[in-house]
């Protein structure tokens, strides 16, 4: 068995680009994903404000474009924007930069998607889920590679959804060891990835299968990889606990209270870069806070201080005058 791919999952207003560089500097995963962007209104008069979502930068490496939405014309569409390069070109890359993929988000559970029948809501429409997965290779006309992230089912364990995407030639599958009426609120089943990899075999087709859910480090990342079999592995929250997750050695746990504070300045700092016309709001700084300032005296009274700021310099100026400040011990 090689090496397991290590991936980072996407996450809706965590993993934009700027969270994104901030991981590969610590410790490169193999990939990375966007957010999830929707393609109607990619293709409807909202698509400048949805732009962000997709945005990242020249020195991003193996960035894969999630999509959800409804319409197939839509997915083909913008499937065609991502491969012809066009969109990265809209996005401000110079040529030769682009995504490597497309993927299809067929797993997120919140109910705003659900309700109209989006995401998970496709592990009981097939037929939808086919004309999506069709539209988007056709848009694709084979340029990039697509996959697909799903869970196991939408009320149930469902492994017939599993088979049915199997025979869909993806180039990679992941699965996120939960039904949609779990939610995340049972341990996610690593039984089911690896039943999901005999099947591929069986199957004998050549899709790479990407386990997910609740994996905390690097190592649990390779021991469920060889335990099962898989192809990789996609992690996500476990970059709130440890953003050199990716590494072979974290040097987290020991790292010191300035060096914590350094790498969230080095984040509010690239977050004011980016986000110059106040595309995110300073607040989407909060949910970051507590991974940096963390595990060190005087961390919860910093953490409140520094998530009442209203701005990137009230910030940033804390920042400064608490890594000169000399810690309590
Ligand atoms: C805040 C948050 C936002 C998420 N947004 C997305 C998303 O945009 N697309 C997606 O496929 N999954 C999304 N997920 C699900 C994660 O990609 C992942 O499948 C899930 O968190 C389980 O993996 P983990 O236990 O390693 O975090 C999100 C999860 C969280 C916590």
């Amino acid at each position: 068995m090689e090496t397991p791919l290590l991936i980072l999952a996407p996450m809706d207003d965590v993993t934009d680009t700027v969270f994104r560089q901030v991981v590969q500097d610590c410790a490169p995963p193999d990939m990375t994903f966007t957010e999830f962007v929707n393609v109607d209104g990619l293709m409807s008069v909202g698509r400048a404000r949805l732009l962000k979502k997709l945005r990242f930068v020249a020195s991003e490496k193996n960035l894969v474009a999630q999509l959800w939405g409804l319409k197939p014309e839509n997915f083909k569409a913008v499937a065609q924007q991502i491969a012809d390069g066009s969109l990265a070109r809209e996005l401000g890359l110079p040529e030769g930069h682009n995504f490597v993929g497309v993927d299809l988000n067929m797993g997120c559970p919140a109910k705003s998607e659900v309700s109209h029948g989006a995401c998970s809501a496709l592990i009981e429409n097939r037929p939808l889920a086919k004309e999506i997965i069709d539209a988007t290779s056709e848009g694709l006309a084979g340029r990039l590679p697509l996959s697909v992230k799903t869970r196991v089912g939408f009320s149930h364990v469902d492994m017939s959804w599993i088979e049915f995407l199997l025979e869909q030639k993806l180039s990679m599958l992941i699965i996120h060891g939960r039904t949609r009426k779990e939610m995340s609120k049972v341990p996610a089943n690593w039984d089911l990835i690896g039943e999901a990899r005999e099947l591929r075999d069986k199957l004998t087709v050549n899709t790479l299968i990407i386990g997910n859910g609740d994996v905390m480090s690097r190592q649990q990342a390779e021991e469920l990889a060889a335990k099962y079999q898989l192809d990789g592995v996609m992690i996500g929250r476990g970059v709130f606990h440890d953003p050199y997750l990716f590494a072979q050695e974290s040097p987290w746990e020991s790292l010191a209270r300035e060096d914590r504070l350094e790498l969230y300045r080095k984040h509010v700092q690239l977050f004011a870069d980016t986000w110059q016309n106040g595309e995110r709001a300073v607040h989407t700084l909060n949910k970051f806070c507590k991974i940096y300032v963390n595990g060190f005296d005087g961390a919860k009274e910093l953490r409140e201080h520094l998530m009442a700021a209203e701005s990137t310099n009230e910030l940033l100026s804390i920042l400064d005058e608490s890594r000169q400040a000399q810690p309590t011990t």
